[in-house]
């Protein structure tokens, strides 16, 4: 997939499947799958690095799990996802992150929201670089938000998103996430905008889904929001592997003569 993908497959009514990456391992095994697009997203600050919010995510973090998934992914399209506040400090600052997280191995970026960003948007474009935005619940803004709930529910607040939307695609961003937003509300957003909408929490009738890697794998079986359909009982099958190696350790049942050198 390329950019141009994007537009096409809006176009042709193909659904996009995006998952999250954050390491090389993981790009490795995504990029033998047909999933269509990888986001190295700042939930990296939960799923691997155990924080409570996206907040703790750096620069420096982010520019690390993007090479390590570049190095691993091979053909597939990765977008990096631009941390807390690192978009919000000036359009210098902004830029030398967006150069960062590019010669790191992104083909796109993504960052919250809209309405004071638009600006940013617009110059990243201009610069020859694909943005995705993203709106309804972005965890960036959790504070501000009291907590990780659904947006969109009132007139207002679907009316607001709505027009987020429309003023990403005028800025030039290629797709928008949506997260956490009522699935009529995204089913309208997506039919408004010419641009593919990626759901997360946000219905079936979005031009594609996202989930996190960890998530749709069972391997965070603490974490289970309604949107979430799990794929693999990940966690019990990893746990019983390691159960059954600790077992043959303490039983001298590994290794056998054929992990054995020979003399
Ligand atoms: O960081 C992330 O994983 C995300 C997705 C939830 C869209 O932004």
């Amino acid at each position: 997939m390329n950019i141009l993908d994007f537009d096409r497959m809006k176009t042709n009514n193909s659904k996009i499947s995006m998952v999250t990456c954050y390491d090389h391992w993981s790009a490795q095994l995504i990029s033998q799958t047909e999933i269509d697009c990888i986001l190295v997203g700042d939930s990296a600050a939960m799923v691997i690095h155990g924080h409570k919010t996206t907040l703790p995510a750096t620069v420096e973090i982010m520019t690390q799990h993007i090479e390590a998934v570049a190095r691993g992914a091979n053909n597939k399209f990765i977008i990096g996802d631009m941390p807390f506040c690192s978009y919000r400090k000036g359009l210098v600052h902004t830029m030398q992150v967006v150069e960062k997280f590019m010669q790191a191995g992104s083909h796109a970026i993504k960052l919250e929201g809209a309405d004071d960003n638009i600006q940013a948007i617009e110059h990243i474009v201009k610069s020859g670089i694909p943005v995705m935005g993203h709106l309804g619940l972005t965890p960036q803004s959790i504070n501000a938000l009291g907590g990780f709930k659904t947006q969109g529910k009132n007139n207002a607040a679907a009316n607001k998103i709505l027009a987020q939307a429309k003023s990403l695609e005028d800025a030039g961003c290629f797709a928008t996430v949506l997260e956490c937003i009522p699935s009529p509300l995204a089913q309208h957003i997506t039919n408004e905008l010419r641009i593919p909408t990626i759901g997360i929490g946000a219905g079936p009738h979005t031009s594609g889904q996202v989930l996190v890697l960890q998530d749709l794998l069972g391997l965070s079986p603490m974490h289970k929001p309604k949107f979430l359909k799990t794929y693999l009982s990940g966690f019990d099958l990893i746990k019983n592997a390691l159960n059954q190696y600790n077992q043959e350790v303490k039983n001298a049942a590994f290794p056998l003569q054929e992990h054995c050198y020979e003399g």
